[in-house]
């Protein structure tokens, strides 16, 4: 019998509920642990604001988009007198291990807070699926659906009014979400932090292929999509006090170069947070459920320090200090699969 805490962090995914919903049900019901919930993160745990969670909190949660026990973008170690505070609220509640499910910022704090002699198990959650060591996470199959059914829609309108359209999806450091719903919405140009593009070939490909082929275009654009050293854009991006863009981002730029030196009528679509709402898809749902599981089996056997990751159909462990501060980028070959097929 093991008092295990709990916590999401970092921005939400669907598909989280699922996995606290594994934990409960494989900890509390099979192992016969006391599973204790934090709210908000590693916010909540470090202001010690604990939730129950039986059975009773997890019943109809699967399809439940978000999650049931909150988060936020707090980092015990970057805070003031933070890592103090988690240590003290796991004392206090004399947790013996800790289940966390995270992104980068989430998965770094783990490590720190492991370093200070606790067990903990992490469980890798991001749309933008760019966790180091796992070949999926948590939320990114619902995202890259939902990306793709906007990329057909966009499709008819665009072909409608002859237009360029630009659709920004999610991903700062990498374009997982951009290169997938690229392919699978069969978008004409697809951009990504991987390949910083040039501006000047992207004004080519459109004339070349709107004189040529087609009238209208689908450029799907990662938001972390950068112009390359050396190539020219008109418009820079302008950030705001806490470094978020407040002006020009890369789509408006993409917009303004692209309408003033073609002529083409040019439309921006920004998805943003409807990439991270709703139901999640089966596949995030059966994800996060092998990830509980595994996780609450790991503290039962005494295994800590580590990650559940899938590696091919494979659930596996990886030691957090492999994982930290480490980006999983796109490989070249799915890039080259999008640019091949505009
Ligand atoms: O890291 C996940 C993510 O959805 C990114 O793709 C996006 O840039 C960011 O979070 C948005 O963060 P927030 O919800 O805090 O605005």
């Amino acid at each position: 019998h093991v008092r295990v805490g709990l916590l999401t962090g970092g921005g939400d995914v669907p598909g989280l509920n699922a996995a606290i919903r594994a934990v409960v049900k494989r900890g509390e019901g099979e192992h016969g642990h006391s599973i204790i919930g934090f709210r908000n993160g590693w916010r909540g745990l470090a202001e010690g604001d604990v939730m129950p969670l039986g059975r009773q909190q997890i019943r109809n949660v699967l399809p439940i988009g978000g999650t049931l026990l909150g988060t936020a973008r707090y980092h015990p170690h970057s805070s003031d007198g933070g890592m103090d505070a988690v240590l003290a609220t796991l004392e206090a509640e004399r947790i013996e291990a800790l289940i966390v499910v995270g992104g980068d910022g989430t998965l770094h704090a783990a490590s720190k807070v492991a370093e200070a002699g606790i067990g903990i198990v992490a469980i890798p959650k991001t749309i933008d699926n760019d966790v180091w060591g796992t070949d999926r996470s948590i939320g990114f199959d619902t995202a890259v659906t939902i990306a793709t059914e906007a990329v057909d829609r966009i499709h008819t309108t665009a072909e409608s009014h002859n237009r360029v359209m630009i659709v920004e999806v999610m991903g700062r450091h990498a374009g997982w979400i951009a290169a997938t719903s690229g392919i699978a919405g069969g978008a004409e140009l697809v951009l990504a932090p991987e390949q910083p593009f040039d501006i000047d070939k992207i004004v080519k490909f459109l004339r070349h292929r709107h004189r040529a082929h087609a009238s209208f275009s689908i450029i799907v654009v990662a938001e972390g999509a950068v112009p390359a050293e050396g190539t020219a854009m008109q418009y820079e991006t302008q950030l705001g006090r806490f470094g978020e863009i407040i002006a020009g981002s890369i789509s408006e730029r993409l917009k303004v170069e692209i309408a003033e030196r073609t002529g083409f009528d040019t439309r921006v679509t920004v998805l943003g947070h409807i990439q991270r709402g709703g139901t999640p898809t089966p596949t995030d749902r059966i994800l996060g459920s092998r990830f509980g599981v595994a996780a609450i089996d790991a503290i039962t056997r005494g295994e800590t320090g580590v990650m559940t990751a899938l590696r091919g159909d494979d659930i596996v462990l990886v030691p957090l200090a492999e994982i930290a501060g480490k980006v999983k980028q796109v490989p070249t070959e799915l890039l080259d699969v999008a640019q091949a097929l505009a």
